[in-house]
């Protein structure tokens, strides 16, 4: 069931605190690691978004125990030698991130499995985890010879291998090194650009030895994972939104706590400051696998920037509502170097172009990215979530300081990430 809201503010003030809802990356891996390790792995501030639900339901069907709490989950697993042989079709929903990383699992697995999602899955590109998997041993078979789901992957004995990455991704990254963990001799990866870091973070949470210096990652396989505690912090590309609706919405002033600043997620800090906004960061100074820390936020006067480069990987995420951050800031925001944004849960340049169009921005797309100039007055409009949860969450932003209101369409998507999104956005525009 599709929903459509109408979003109507008068230009508010924003005001208060709003604690960020638990990493969807970290998240979807605490059960991937939870499920592989034998024995009892706890989390905390676990994400209850649709995606990290869909990982959780594929580990159930493959045997695991889990048990979710509120944002306590509690992950009982044979170990991944010992998990069942799915029954059913392990459904991926929107997921990317469960349907890549799954694929470098399941290929060193005992087990038999086929995997599917929904209709946006269905068009996202898998090659870029077959091939590499498939270079490792893997027996996996998919549509269009596996460059789309649904894949059928029969577990196999896997071995190690050297591997130059054509395109920046985590996802893909991560599938091979969970992979690796199976396989016979030492994985070494290639990143031309620094990605994401979760997985080798997790490795070493789980007891692993992985090295991983100068863009090039070692694993040995064969080593076995430890169960363990893993405390989830939250999520930077949630975060983003009020990050950018305090920075453009006038006289706001607002604190964010619980915010995942991992130095390969934290690109869009680098923007905001470099922009000019208003901020101040509070770090955690405990010991923990992720760093995290409380934002303070107010509105200013924003510059256009260019954003490029090594940059791109550590905000592709973001990158929709920095669009909508750049039509308020005075000049010309170039984004480039950004054509991943082709693949995502939709194609998000023409997604983020035609979406400000409609509310009055100056915006052009390019091959790999995107022109903005600004400052507009954006004004209502109907717009499209396109089914992609950042591009109805920036809209919904957007109608912050539009002249008129936005109906948004097919809103229940945002759900997939940020479930208390709009709870939140009342909160601080009342
Ligand atoms: C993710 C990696 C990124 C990101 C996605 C989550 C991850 O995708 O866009 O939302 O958890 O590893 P790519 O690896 O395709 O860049």
């Amino acid at each position: 069931m599709s929903q459509s809201i109408t979003l109507t503010y008068q230009k508010p003030s924003l005001s208060g605190d709003i604690k960020i809802p638990g990493d969807k990356s970290i998240s979807h891996r605490s059960v991937m690691f939870g499920s592989l390790a034998k024995g009892r792995t706890t989390v905390s501030g676990f994400l209850l978004g649709e995606d990290c639900l869909s990982t959780i339901d594929c580990f159930r069907k493959l045997g695991v125990h889990i048990e979710l709490d509120g944002n306590d989950v509690a992950i009982e697993s044979p170990g991944v030698a010992d998990w069942n042989e799915p029954s059913e079709i392990l459904y991926t929903g929107n997921s990317g991130t469960t349907t890549r990383l799954m694929a470098g699992i399941l290929a060193g697995s005992n087990v038999f499995s086929v995997m599917t999602g929904d209709d946006s899955i269905a068009k996202r590109p898998m090659q870029r985890v077959t091939a590499p998997l498939r270079k490792m041993g893997a027996k996996i078979s998919g549509r269009e010879d596996g460059k789309f789901t649904p894949l059928a992957i029969e577990g196999a004995a896997l071995k190690a291998i050297e591997y130059d990455m054509p395109v920046a991704s985590a996802q893909v990254k991560s599938a091979i090194l969970l992979a690796a963990l199976r396989a016979e001799g030492k994985t070494t990866i290639l990143e031309s650009v620094p990605t994401r870091d979760h997985t080798e973070r997790m490795m070493r949470q789980f007891g692993l030895d992985i090295t991983s210096t100068n863009r090039k990652i070692t694993l040995e396989g064969g080593q076995e994972l430890k169960a363990t505690h893993v405390d989830v912090p939250g999520d930077i590309s949630s975060a983003a939104f009020f990050l950018v609706a305090a920075a453009i919405a006038k006289g706001s002033r607002v604190t964010l706590e619980n915010v995942g600043l991992n130095p390969t997620r934290d690109g869009i800090i680098e923007v905001m400051e470099k922009m000019g906004a208003d901020f101040e960061i509070e770090m955690e100074d405990r010991e923990a696998a992720e760093p995290s820390g409380t934002i303070h936020v107010r509105s200013s006067q924003l510059t256009g920037i260019v954003i490029e480069g090594s940059l791109i990987p550590r905000l592709i995420d973001e990158i929709p509502v920095i669009a909508l951050l750049a039509t308020q800031a005075k000049g010309k925001t170039i984004i480039r170097d950004a054509e991943e944004l082709k693949v995502k849960e939709t194609d998000r340049i023409t997604a983020v172009v035609e979406t400000l169009k409609k509310m009055g921005a100056n915006i052009e797309a390019t091959e790999d990215g995107m022109i903005i100039e600004g400052p507009t007055q954006l004004s209502g409009a109907e717009v499209d979530s396109y089914g992609d949860h950042r591009i109805g969450m920036m809209a919904s932003i957007a109608s912050l300081i539009t002249e008129g209101s936005v109906v948004l369409n097919n809103s229940d998507c945002i759900s997939i990430s940020y479930p208390e999104f709009f709870e939140h956005l009342e909160t601080i525009s009342k």
